[in-house]
């Protein structure tokens, strides 16, 4: 069944919006918990001084805050994400963090309002494969990027590698709630597959990409922080289960914490693999 890419834009963004105060509270624990992605991305483009760089899908902007650090007073960062209500998070934190050179703007990455070769690094983090054109948004910011300037950016490997994300919709498949994604639909896996990611780079006008795995993990103070960060992080899942009957919604939670049951430690805290492709193109 083919998807109507045009509500599947629509309704990702305004799901993106209401998931914005979850992803606000979230900040830190993500940011800490995905240090290691913000670190070889940032080392990747190498930020100097007086650079312009551009986030895309910035979300909580957390990323760029640390590369605006490194570009320094004569440099800029431009934090875009295409809901408006998760550019407002990320102008409030970054305000915070009394950063100065970041510019916040809603921009959709299928369509920016920036100038050919004006930017010198481009950086996103989990999005490019939850849009609805991602070929378009690579070359959009191949368009963007000045000649020789370097695009790294991080796409979730397998659900295999990844419980924590797998786990929820899983179950909620299993029980009938929601229907199996569409193979070959926007979705949290669909850039999994290395050859997928060269294929999109390349078509896009970037030379061979560099792609290395970086594997961490999730770790949860317990079932209630766990039933949080799936409830808050992902409106959809979030739009499903308050949808449901109260006894079926506690059966449904019931249902899926018990199948984080492998991931729990004795104290009752959950710590979970996550694994993404780290990728670095120029
Ligand atoms: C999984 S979140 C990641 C946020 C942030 N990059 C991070 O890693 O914390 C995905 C983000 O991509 C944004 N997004 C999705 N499609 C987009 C598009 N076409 N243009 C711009 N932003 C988009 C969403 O609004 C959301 O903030």
């Amino acid at each position: 069944m083919e998807i109507d890419l045009d509500r599947y834009r629509a309704e990702s963004r305004e799901r993106w919006g209401e998931a914005a105060p979850g992803w606000e509270e979230r900040h830190d624990w993500l940011m800490e918990s995905t240090r290691r992605v913000n670190d070889w991305l940032t080392e990747a483009v190498d930020p100097r001084p007086g650079q312009t760089v551009l986030e895309i899908a910035a979300g909580t902007g957390g990323l760029g805050f640390e590369i605006a650090e490194r570009v320094g007073a004569n440099g800029r960062v431009i934090s875009a994400d295409f809901a408006p209500e998760m550019v407002e998070v990320a102008r409030r934190l970054g305000d915070r963090r009394g950063l100065a050179n970041v510019e916040y703007r809603v921009m959709d990455a299928e369509r920016m309002d920036l100038g050919d070769d004006s930017i010198d690094a481009a950086v996103c983090r989990f999005a490019y494969m939850a849009m609805a054109d991602p070929a378009a948004a690579l070359r959009e910011t191949r368009r963007v990027l000045r000649s020789g300037g370097p695009l790294a950016f991080a796409v979730w490997r397998t659900s295999d590698r990844n419980p924590w994300a797998a786990i929820p919709g899983m179950t909620l498949v299993q029980r009938g709630h929601m229907s199996p994604p569409e193979p070959g639909a926007p979705g949290i896996f669909a850039m999994a597959e290395p050859g997928r990611i060269r294929e999109l780079v390349t078509r896009a006008g970037f030379g061979e990409p560099e792609i290395e795995e970086i594997a961490f993990e999730f770790r949860y103070a317990d079932a209630d922080d766990l039933w949080d960060s799936i409830v808050r992080l992902s409106s959809r899942l979030a739009r499903v289960v308050m949808a449901l009957p109260d006894d079926e919604r506690e059966a449904t939670r019931a249902a899926i914490l018990e199948n984080f049951a492998p991931y729990r430690d004795e104290d009752g805290s959950y710590s979970t693999p996550a694994a993404t492709w780290a990728v670095v193109a120029r």
